[in-house]
């Protein structure tokens, strides 16, 4: 966010223009583009430049486009890249047969436009937005054009340009990097959508699923919140029966933002004050690593180990559950029945990069209970979710057989309201039923503290310790709303450590961290600290313990072992706090000394 808020404010670009004399901006047949003339081709509004040029060897010679007004040489798109002119003979010509080719000193080819229609009054040219394109002189249609260089991109994602495929005619556009930054001949890594029912952009190496970014939901990629529109660029995902595609655009037209392929990794760009500023990468974790914890493992960044399994399943092999064994992956506790439907039910998860989709199937007009009998009813369909996010979720996406590469992601606040995706895994009802009976004497037990101990004066607009110190306000906060508010923070406090598919162990709950709104709810906030507990995990260790002493319980502020009972206990602190006004650290008694606890307690 920085960068756009820095972008947006700085009045203007220093622009630098490196139009050689020789420019011309179409190329016909009698108007050829040569090397040792040194014309260019440059676009309309001069911001690209098709030319000769030398990314290493100076005799390697190679026809590309690149910025015209970004004075360190960045080029987006080459053609004859696995085939380089040796000198400055490069010439790129319309031949006898309306085909654009680039022919090397004794006039054979080096390359040329893979079109497939003859042109009779063809003229090339280089468009704004940096796409070459051959086409008839008359015809400006861009569904007529022979051929585009945006079908053949290099390394580049550029503004309008299509990612994916056309399905009538079976062309993929791909990005794939250079091989070194020399040699513009492609390297191992590439970036491109994959055809399954749910398509989902994949980075591989080679042959191999090298990252996956999950699902457009119609906000984000569901594995990479950051890929989504910002105020500077925004993104169209189109699925139809000829087309399968992502593009983005430019919302303020005047910034210059690309995408890269390069040989470790994929970036995105923005052309700010006389620099390239990068403010995305992918892969950014260990996590991202494809399916690096196995069928039905969670990866999750900060845990140890990384893998975890989903709530319901257990290591296959756990005994050696180390990292040459998580590709191994997690198996159910409980074994699914298939034929008796009222043994099934589904368990929902949020907050989950979704699972690879190579086995999915889609459906963009049911609406979620559809999707769950639909998936109820076929013993191999594992999960289920709704395609897209936007205006209370519509569409159905199931998955057939284990699923794998799920990771937790991080969104927090509002953006786990706007941006999160609830996936429905398959589990056996008992697992369910168990669960809610859990949950639901929890809840019971939380409340009868609260009722026994009486309720609390306390008010707050912005956080409980703000009101429990103005004593004024502490006592326009009746019984009735201290109450409401220990409630509220039960509810949230069990929401985190039950409700929610992960366990939640949050580490710092004290009274500055509990939000209140204008009606006096309150939020649990701040999980700057919190843990995820996977699996049937329970308690959990750490060598650095951090949170409010006074608010810590002993066995996690001395030996660093914690677990949903610490929160407890801090939500016990907090408890005394709301009902007498008082905070724990700082309340003292000249008879008893200690804090609040140990003069309750007495
Ligand atoms: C677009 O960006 C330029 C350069 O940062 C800025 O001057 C201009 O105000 C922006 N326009 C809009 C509509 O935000
Ligand atoms: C490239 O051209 C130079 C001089 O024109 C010549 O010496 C060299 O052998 C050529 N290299 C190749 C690989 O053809
Ligand atoms: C034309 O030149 C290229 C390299 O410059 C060379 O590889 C090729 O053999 C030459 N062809 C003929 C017919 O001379
Ligand atoms: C050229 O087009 C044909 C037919 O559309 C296709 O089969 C072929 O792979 C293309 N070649 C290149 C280099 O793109
Ligand atoms: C993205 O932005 C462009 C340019 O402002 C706009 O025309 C287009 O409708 C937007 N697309 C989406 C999906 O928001
Ligand atoms: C790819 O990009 C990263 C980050 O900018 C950079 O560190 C790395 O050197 C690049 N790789 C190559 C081979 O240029
Ligand atoms: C998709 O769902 C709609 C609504 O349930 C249904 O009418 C349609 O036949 C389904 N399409 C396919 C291909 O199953
Ligand atoms: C379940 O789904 C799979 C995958 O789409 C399909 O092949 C199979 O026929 C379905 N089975 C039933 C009973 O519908």
């Amino acid at each position: 966010m920085d960068i756009f808020a820095f972008v947006l404010l700085s009045s203007n670009l220093l622009l630098f223009s490196f139009v050689s004399s020789d420019t011309v901006d179409i190329i016909t047949q009698s108007q050829p583009l040569s090397d040792s003339k040194g014309t260019t081709l440059a676009s309309k509004d001069g911001g690209f430049v098709l030319g000769f040029f030398s990314p290493g060897n100076p005799n390697n010679r190679y026809l590309g486009i690149w910025y015209n007004n970004i004075p360190i040489r960045t080029v987006v798109w080459v053609a004859n890249r696995r085939n380089p002119i040796n000198g400055s003979s490069g010439v790129l010509v319309v031949n006898n047969n309306g085909k654009l080719v680039l022919l090397n000193q004794n006039s054979t080819v080096a390359w040329s436009a893979n079109s497939t229609k003859e042109a009779r009054n063809p003229m090339v040219q280089l468009l704004d937005s940096g796409n070459l394109v051959l086409r008839e002189e008359n015809e400006e249609n861009s569904e007529n054009y022979l051929w585009q260089s945006f079908d053949y991109p290099s390394d580049t994602w550029l503004p309008g340009m299509k990612v994916g495929w056309d399905l009538r005619t079976g062309l993929e556009r791909r990005l794939t990097a250079w091989k070194s930054p020399d040699d513009p001949s492609p390297g191992e890594l590439s970036w491109g959508i994959e055809l399954h029912d749910y398509p989902e952009i994949v980075m591989k190496k080679g042959y191999d699923e090298f990252f996956r970014t999950g699902p457009w939901n119609g906000r984000i990629f569901s594995g990479v919140p950051e890929l989504r529109a910002t105020p500077v660029y925004n993104f169209s995902f189109v699925s139809n029966k000829d087309e399968v595609y992502f593009m983005f655009h430019m919302i303020n037209t005047s910034l210059i933002s690309r995408a890269v392929m390069n040989q470790t990794q994929y970036e995105r760009y923005l052309w700010v004050n006389g620099k390239w500023k990068q403010y995305l990468y992918l892969p950014k974790d260990n996590c991202d690593n494809y399916n690096l914890c196995g069928a039905y493992g969670n990866c999750i960044i900060g845990e140890s180990p990384v893998c975890q399994c989903v709530q319901g399943f257990k290591p296959k092999s756990p005994d050696t559950w180390n990292p040459d064994e998580w590709s191994k992956g997690c198996i159910r506790s409980t074994q699914l029945s298939c034929q008796d439907k009222d043994k099934i039910g589904f368990d929902k998860l949020f907050g989950y990069k979704l699972p690879d989709t190579t086995h999915s199937w889609v459906n963009l007009s049911m609406n979620l209970e559809e999707c769950r009998v639909k998936c109820m009813n076929n013993c191999t369909c594992m999960a289920y979710s709704n395609t897209d996010i936007r205006d209370g979720g519509s569409g159905c996406a199931m998955w057939f057989g284990d699923l794998i590469d799920i990771r937790q992601i991080a969104l927090t606040g509002q953006d786990a309201n706007s941006l999160g995706q609830d996936l429905y895994i398959r589990m056996p009802a008992s697992e369910k039923v168990k669960d809610k009976q859990k949950m639901k004497v929890i809840l019971v037990v939380v409340v009868a503290i609260a009722v026994v101990l009486g309720v609390l004066s306390i008010p707050y607009c912005i956080c409980v310790r703000t009101n429990l110190r103005d004593q004024t306000r502490a006592k326009v906060l009746g019984w009735s709303m201290r109450f409401n508010i220990i409630c509220g923070i039960a509810r949230g406090l069990l929401y985190l450590h039950e409700d929610s598919r992960l366990r939640i162990v949050h580490r710092d709950l004290k009274a500055s961290n509990v939000l209140l709104d204008s009606k006096m709810n309150p939020k649990i906030s701040d999980f700057g600290m919190a843990r995820i507990f996977g699996g049937d995990q329970t308690e959990g260790n750490t060598n650095r313990v951090v949170g409010t002493y006074g608010y810590m319980a002993p066995e996690y502020a001395i030996d660093g072992l914690f677990s949903v009972k610490s929160d407890v206990f801090s939500f016990g602190v907090l408890l005394l706090e709301i009902l007498s006004g008082k905070k724990n650290r700082g309340f003292f008694h000249p008879s008893n000394g200690l804090n609040l606890v140990g003069h309750e307690s007495l």
